[in-house]
């Protein structure tokens, strides 16, 4: 497997901490270790969080393709386009972004804080729209390509997550490498990675990283999109991509790509009760704050999990923490008696 082949433009610090988590481990009965791979505090770029990775791998397409504006795609809470407007600043350039009306919350400032706040601030042009969740391609968005066009700009076009950009899988690859350093540091190897999965290309990335030592179907993506087939597939062909391009060696077998579709209900961006208890869980046992939208979904799962013995006992998991506290503002009222 070859990713140094791979220009990259540093956005983060370097390799995210490991912290193990004795409160959490111990309230949920001892059974199982578990740590956490902070990505959350990855970057001292607007707060940081997964897509730097994947845009550290991004960017030096970027530049060399003359754009003058990096074009984007979310939902009105996007981190993803948070991280765009971020690295759009840091490097010099303009930067466009459709944000889609994809969750069905109202909350008085949802349209006025966290993400979208620090996204305005740092100069990006937030065009929301009306359109619902969807990860795939968006008209909406070749439509603001488009629109740079017309006014004499060059767009450069950065899909939903960075996922199916043609480089998107990449920076989890290097996730992988970085947890295996970690782990001969540490003296011991991890059992199982949970990570949330929406527009793929975390997982997809995790998944080719650690195919290079047969541990592809120890990474347990817990679904956030509710729908999961569209995730699935997505994150199939990422995987493929990405394979082939550090040479893999070899194709990763559907039974190796490990999606749990049972904890992102009621929708997409909405948290059920199980969600908020698992907010309000990592909050007060390890003060590690995670959303409503992506990590308090996969803390839930993970929780969920390992109440069912679902990992053997002794296990060691590595919990992917993959950022997204900002969009917490937007749901002040829901959270507002803690
Ligand atoms: C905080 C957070 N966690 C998880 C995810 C899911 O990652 P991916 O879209 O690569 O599947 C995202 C982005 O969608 C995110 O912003």
């Amino acid at each position: 497997m070859n990713l140094n082949k791979f220009e990259r433009y540093p956005l983060t610090f370097g390799p995210t901490p490991i912290e193990y988590l004795p409160r959490m481990s111990a309230a949920l009965g001892g059974k199982v270790e578990i740590y956490a791979k902070r990505e959350d505090c990855n970057s001292g770029l607007a707060m940081g969080g997964n897509k730097l990775r994947k845009l550290e791998y991004i960017v030096p397409d970027a530049l060399a393709s003359n754009a003058d504006t990096l074009v984007s795609i979310g939902g009105v809470q996007s981190n993803h386009t948070r991280m765009v407007a971020a690295v759009a600043a840091k490097i010099g350039m303009k930067c466009r972004l459709v944000q889609e009306s994809w969750v069905p919350h109202e909350d008085a400032v949802y349209d006025r804080v966290g993400n979208i706040l620090m996204t305005r601030l740092m100069g990006a042009d937030c065009r929301i729209v009306d359109d619902g969740f969807d990860i795939g391609i968006r008209h909406s968005w070749e439509e603001a390509m488009q629109s740079v066009r017309d006014e004499g700009g060059v767009p450069y076009g950065i899909p939903a997550g960075a996922s199916v950009h043609k480089y998107g899988g990449l920076g989890y690859v290097g996730f992988a490498e970085e947890v295996r350093t970690q782990e001969e540091e540490l003296g011991f190897k991890f059992d199982y990675i949970i990570v949330c999965v929406v527009t793929g290309s975390t997982q997809a990335g995790m998944i080719v990283g650690f195919a290079a030592d047969g541990r592809a179907d120890r990474v347990i993506g817990i679904d956030g999109s509710g729908t999961p087939e569209q995730t699935r597939a997505q994150v199939r062909k990422i995987v493929d991509n990405t394979a082939d391009l550090v040479e893999l060696g070899r194709v990763v077998r559907d039974d190796e790509i490990i999606i749990n579709p049972d904890y992102a209900y009621p929708a997409y961006g909405v948290p059920s009760a199980e969600t908020n208890t698992a907010i309000r869980f990592a909050a007060q046992t390890e003060a590690m704050i995670t959303d409503p939208v992506y990590e308090g979904k996969s803390m839930q799962g993970m929780m969920d999990l390992v109440e069912k013995d679902f990992f053997p006992k002794g296990s060691k998991i590595l919990y992917a923490h993959l950022g997204g506290a900002p969009a917490l503002n937007g749901y002040s009222y829901t959270y507002r008696n803690g």
